[in-house]
């Protein structure tokens, strides 16, 4: 089995309180890995320093044979990890189709200026951004809707374009954060049966996720944090059966 993401001693604060304790874990190639833990754990914050959205304190974070600690956002993306978001961002009034584009490119800078040039090179590397865009939206299922602007989707849909925005950077693994949060149990269920096609896809995933049906379904290994550390992995029997995670949970319910 190949590994694809090690984490090494992570670690960060934030105004003197560690959120980030010192994380070690892998993530292999080729499979769904669930990321759980009661609220505050350090889930989210574990994603933004891996994305490079905040700069870790100490430790490393290798990815794909590269030391990616400490790069911008930017650069992580291409070297092939892409991240969603907990709470869906974007630009509401763009379409389906728009939204798709927009995250496809690799360097709005770049693209902008082939635009204005209106070069060949540039129109046939825009008729295949919108290959790819059609693509994707048939893959989740959002072909039908792809000119409706994103305000126009339910809350399910918005969820499948934030992974669709995720897939159009072409990535080697996804971080998908809470990806069924607040969404009715049927697309629950849809947006579960796309992302067991992704390894498929040679798309790996790492993702959050509170829903331990969702969980227990999709992801091998999972690994359980708690305060800021790596309590427990394994299959999800196993550690759903573990008392420390048990405590873990139950301590924070009863706090
Ligand atoms: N930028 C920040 N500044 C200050 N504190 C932060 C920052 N980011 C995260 N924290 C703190 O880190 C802790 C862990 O938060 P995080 O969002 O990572 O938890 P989580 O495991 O994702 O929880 P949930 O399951 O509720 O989403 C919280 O106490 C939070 O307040
Ligand atoms: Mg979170």
């Amino acid at each position: 089995m190949t590994t694809l993401l090690e984490l090494k001693n992570l670690r960060r604060a934030f105004y003197g309180l560690d959120v980030l304790r010192g994380v070690d874990f892998s993530v292999a190639a080729d499979g769904i890995t669930g990321l759980i833990g009661p609220n505050g754990a350090g889930k989210t914050t574990l994603f933004n320093v891996v994305s490079g959205l905040v700069p870790p304190d100490a430790g490393s974070i290798r990815f794909a044979g590269q030391e990616i600690g400490g790069l911008s956002p930017d650069k992580v993306s291409r070297a092939g990890l892409v991240r969603t978001f907990q709470v869906a961002r974007g630009f509401p009034r763009l379409s389906v189709f728009q939204h798709l584009m927009l995250y496809g490119r690799d360097q709005p800078g770049e693209s902008l200026w082939h635009a204005v040039l209106d070069t060949r090179a540039a129109r046939d590397r825009e008729s295949a951004l919108a290959e790819r865009a059609w693509e994707t939206a048939r893959f989740l299922r959002l072909d039908r809707l792809i000119d409706n602007p994103a305000l126009a989707l339910s809350g399910g849909q918005k969820k499948l374009l934030e992974i669709g925005r995720a897939l159009m950077a072409d990535p080697k693994l996804v971080l998908l954060d809470e990806p069924t949060a607040g969404v009715n149990p049927t697309l629950r269920n849809e947006i579960g049966e796309r992302l067991l096609e992704l390894p498929r896809r040679g798309v790996s995933v790492l993702l959050i996720e509170h829903d331990m049906g969702f969980i227990a379904e999709l992801c091998d290994p999972v690994i359980v944090m708690a305060e800021g550390r790596v309590l427990a992995q394994g299959r999800f029997e196993a550690v759903r059966n573990d008392p420390r995670v048990r405590e873990a949970y139950l301590g924070r319910r009863a706090a």
